[in-house]
């Protein structure tokens, strides 16, 4: 299974920078051995589908509603999203929980329309500071990813899952390899109990990850890619990210 690295702009860019960003991009990409992608904001996935079809960097959305269609203003369907060959989607993001008050079921939904649009849902989960000082971190993103997995049951197999501790995202303070990985195994524990196809699942980490951290990281057993804020802004620190994939992943 190939490390898959995500980038999350959030509310970042322009039409200028971004192409100027995957421009850059597209040039550093190594050839094989790893997968990328990019999860802009909507306005800009028509512009990705036009610089990068055919290129070895994918590319989706921030969020996709849990609504087919309708009178949701504002709201993209994950059909949408198809128009515009998006590969993923992030779904329950810890910014869409937290300022847009986003419940267990509301993410799942979202996963399942993804899955039916044909787009992977990279479905996001983590806990808070208080959360982990509190002990409860493992019963935290168990029920964030069990309730993904009742809603998607066979199809489970198809999602992504990214481990986002919430005290880690834009605050410099990473999860320690030894710490990411204990969550991670917890989640591909709670995957093999759900599905026979576990093994291909891909479970990443985010919160500060960097060109400084990214190796060991990626080189614990259960975590199979990062999902990247700050520093995928950056061409050559997401590139140096890529480049720390270890060779024989
Ligand atoms: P940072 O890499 O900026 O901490 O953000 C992580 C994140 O939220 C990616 O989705």
């Amino acid at each position: 299974m190939k490390k898959l690295i995500v980038g999350n702009w959030k509310m970042n860019g322009g039409l200028l920078e971004n192409a100027a960003l995957v421009q850059a991009l597209l040039q550093g990409l190594p050839r094989a051995g790893v997968e990328a992608a990019v999860c802009v904001p909507m306005p800009y996935l028509g512009q990705m589908q036009q610089l990068l079809q055919g290129s070895p960097l994918a590319w989706g959305a921030q969020d996709a509603s849990a609504h087919e269609q309708g009178a949701y203003t504002g709201e993209t369907s994950a059909t949408m999203l198809r128009d515009f060959a998006c590969r993923y989607a992030l779904v329950g993001h810890s910014e869409r929980r937290q300022y847009h008050g986003e419940s267990d079921d509301t993410v799942a939904t979202k996963a399942q329309r993804a899955l039916a649009a044909g787009i992977t849902p990279i479905v996001c989960v983590g806990e808070t500071l208080a959360e982990r000082q509190a002990g409860r971190t493992e019963l935290v993103v168990k029920r964030q990813l069990a309730s993904v997995v009742h809603t998607v049951g066979h199809c489970t197999s198809e999602i992504v899952v990214a481990y986002e501790p919430v005290w880690a995202i834009g605050t410099g303070q990473t999860a320690t390899p030894e710490q990411a990985q204990a969550v991670h195994a917890v989640l591909r524990a709670q995957l093999q109990a759900a599905t026979a196809h576990a093994g291909r699942i891909r479970i990443l980490y985010g919160g500060s990850m960097n060109p400084a951290n990214a190796a060991e990281l990626l080189r614990q057993p259960d975590i199979d890619g990062g999902l990247i804020g700050g520093a995928s802004l950056k061409a050559p620190e997401f590139l140096s990210i890529i480049a720390s994939v270890p060779a024989a992943a």
